[in-house]
């Protein structure tokens, strides 16, 4: 059984979904243009906000906000906010690549509670409650149980227009990639997370994350049974702004080598 916040939750994404689908189809055709789809895909992306916020604040007037586009609103309810990526995976929606999802996490007292990911696009709902395990179109969720590095893949999100996480990003590559099956960057940090919640990806890291970047993705990992935690341990993920996450058999042999640098 959903909670009602998790209802009002799936309705917002498939709401802000069926608009952002919409706008995908213009993008795919202004491909060719020269003045490119750039303008047009920070409207759609706001657009996309405006209908989650008009939903979620509607339901749930007290509580606060934190959106990617629209930033922090208190609320009268201090103890709970939502933490809300209204197109995570911008890139490679501006391109015409179908990997971009919709996140909402609902934060507690400062503990993720409730999260939706929503990839329109593949048609897929992960949701997670704590407590409550996390589920793909009502399919349980679990993480892989495999423990060798080197059948493993690893998803990350490598900096890109000059971030200055790149260097140690690519430190992280040339330690890793050696040991593994591979690494992947996809583009979306919301569904390489749900991806490590459903046994695709065996783990994910990545530095200089927002935290409407992973919110949702945290929760989903532990419900179904892996670990999300700060990339320098005890390090808060929200706070520090980076991750690493991974199948519990794993994590440890993975966070050693990507905390080997820290
Ligand atoms: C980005 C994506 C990307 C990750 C970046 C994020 P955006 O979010 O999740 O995979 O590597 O750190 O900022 O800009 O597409 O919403
Ligand atoms: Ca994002």
């Amino acid at each position: 059984m959903l909670s009602a916040n998790m209802n009002v939750m799936i309705k917002a994404a498939r709401k802000a979904g069926r608009s952002l689908v919409k706008d995908f189809r213009e993008v795919e055709n202004l491909q060719v243009s020269v003045k490119g789809a750039g303008d047009f895909v920070s409207r759609a992306d706001r657009e996309a906000e405006r209908i989650i916020k008009e939903e979620l604040r509607g339901a749930r007037p007290n509580y606060g906000w934190l959106g990617e586009e629209t930033g922090e609103e208190a609320g009268e309810d201090p103890t709970r906010r939502w933490i809300v990526d209204p197109l995570d995976g911008t890139t490679n929606f501006l391109h015409g690549l179908p990997h971009w999802a919709i996140s909402i996490a609902l934060e507690h007292k400062g503990e993720i509670v409730a999260a939706v990911i929503f990839d329109p696009a593949k048609d897929e709902m992960f949701v997670a409650e704590k407590g409550g395990g996390a589920f793909m179109n009502d399919q349980r969720l679990r993480v892989s149980s495999r423990g060798k590095m080197i059948e493993s893949i690893f998803a990350t999100g490598v900096p890109f227009g000059g971030r200055g996480t790149l260097p140690a990003t690519l430190q992280d590559l040339a330690r890793l990639m050696p040991l593994t099956a591979g690494v992947r960057r996809w583009g979306a940090a919301s569904l390489d997370l749900a991806y490590v919640a459903a046994g695709r990806y065996d783990g994910y890291w990545e530095r200089g994350i927002f935290p409407w970047d992973v919110a949702a993705g945290i929760l989903m990992v532990r419900e179904a049974g892996g670990f999300a935690e700060g990339l320098r341990e005890g390090d808060h993920v929200l706070e520090s702004g980076r991750i690493v996450a991974a199948n519990a058999t794993i994590f440890d042999t993975f966070a050693k080598v990507i905390r080997a640098r820290d």
